[in-house]
């Protein structure tokens, strides 16, 4: 169904002579020129950004085209969408929102609780623990019952780890302790109890502390009785260090074994100047034929949509389409094995 704020949008775009709306949280059109999107097996998800998607008609199309969920890349997280403690702005996300719910697309939501791209009003204060305690579980309410029945998934806690497996200190740890974390997923699921609520992290796809401690967190979330559902494994790497088939599998495994669904959240290979593109499809190849592999592996997210928006640089060329939208060998490598 397309959304009323879409539809009234279209409208008004019609009467306006085919002008769309541009302004920050004005809706996002979807592209005329999108061709259908192809069936596959999992979800084969995107990070979305609201600028190029007003912006790049390349990338939109890319995005509608060749996509079947989206993660709005930026828009949803605290700095965003809670920039100051008594006011939220929903608009950008609520753009993205309705654009991938208006192609049909699942949403997966990114991101409640992270240390980064956090206002100044959360991380540069004094809390006691009390206060800090209400603002977190009034923001991670909020929030998720503003997006209640739209989007499928949360991140609900990103990137809590140090490589080195200890917990990072951030604000939330240092006044509230590792309780942050379970705090942070009950209040998730009282706000929505459907969505599905995954721990986020980076560089965990490979052997060592960091995916152990990972392990051991979900599993003791999960024998306390708190609401995770899966666990989301970025893999943001390079055509040279790409963990193969067969190693992103046993990670999987570790966490399927817990019973928690597991997702590639992130995924983006960065090619040194020059290098060729094979390397880079068969890395892309290898993380979707883990996924496919896996019963309790529920979709593959790429990092962004075209090259040229990439987080890490265009001249990187990370992503599975080129600058202009354009498939690059990595795209037909996904595809085939979802
Ligand atoms: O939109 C503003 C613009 O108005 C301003 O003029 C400009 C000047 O710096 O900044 C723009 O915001 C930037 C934003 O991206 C949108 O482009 C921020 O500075 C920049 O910090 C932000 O970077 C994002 C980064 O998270 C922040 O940590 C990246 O786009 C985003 O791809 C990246 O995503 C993260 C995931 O959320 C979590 N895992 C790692 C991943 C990659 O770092």
């Amino acid at each position: 169904m397309v959304p009323l704020r879409l539809a009234a949008a279209v409208g008004l775009g019609l009467l306006l002579g085919g002008c769309a709306a541009e302004d920050e949280g004005d809706p996002i059109l979807p592209p005329k020129d999108a061709a259908a999107p192809p069936r596959l097996a999992r979800p084969l998800g995107a990070a979305v950004s609201a600028r190029p998607a007003r912006e790049d008609r390349d990338y939109l199309r890319a995005f509608a085209s060749n996509f079947t969920s989206m993660t709005p890349e930026n828009e949803m997280k605290w700095a965003i969408v809670h920039p100051d403690r008594d006011r939220y702005a929903f608009g950008e996300a609520d753009a993205l929102v309705d654009l991938g719910r208006g192609l049909g697309k699942r949403v997966r939501g990114h991101t409640l609780v992270w240390d980064l791209q956090l206002p100044k009003w959360v991380s540069e204060r004094d809390w006691e623990a009390p206060e800090l305690r209400r603002v977190l579980v009034d923001h991670v309410k909020t929030v998720a019952s503003h997006f209640r029945g739209r989007v499928a998934q949360w991140d609900v806690v990103n990137e809590p780890f140090l490589p080195s497996g200890r917990l990072k200190k951030n604000v939330f740890s240092r006044v509230l302790g590792p309780g942050y974390i379970a705090l942070a997923f009950r209040a998730a699921r009282s706000a929505d109890p459907r969505a599905k609520l995954f721990l986020n992290e980076n560089y965990s796809e490979h052997p060592g502390p960091k995916q152990d401690a990972l392990v051991r967190l979900a599993a003791s979330l999960r024998r306390r009785g708190v609401p995770l559902d899966g666990v989301g494994l970025q893999s943001h790497t390079t055509a040279e260090s790409a963990p193969g088939a067969a190693r992103l599998a046993r990670t999987m495994r570790r966490f399927a074994r817990l019973g928690l669904d597991v997702e590639i959240t992130e995924l983006d290979v960065a090619l040194a100047r020059g290098a060729s593109l094979g390397p880079q499809a068969r890395a892309y190849g290898a993380a979707a034929r883990a996924c496919a592999a896996e019963p309790r592996c529920t979709g593959l997210t790429v990092w962004g949509v075209t090259d040229r928006w990439s987080w890490i640089g265009a001249d990187k060329r990370p992503l599975p389409l080129d600058g202009r939208g354009r498939p690059k060998p990595a795209l037909g490598a996904l595809k085939d094995a979802f």
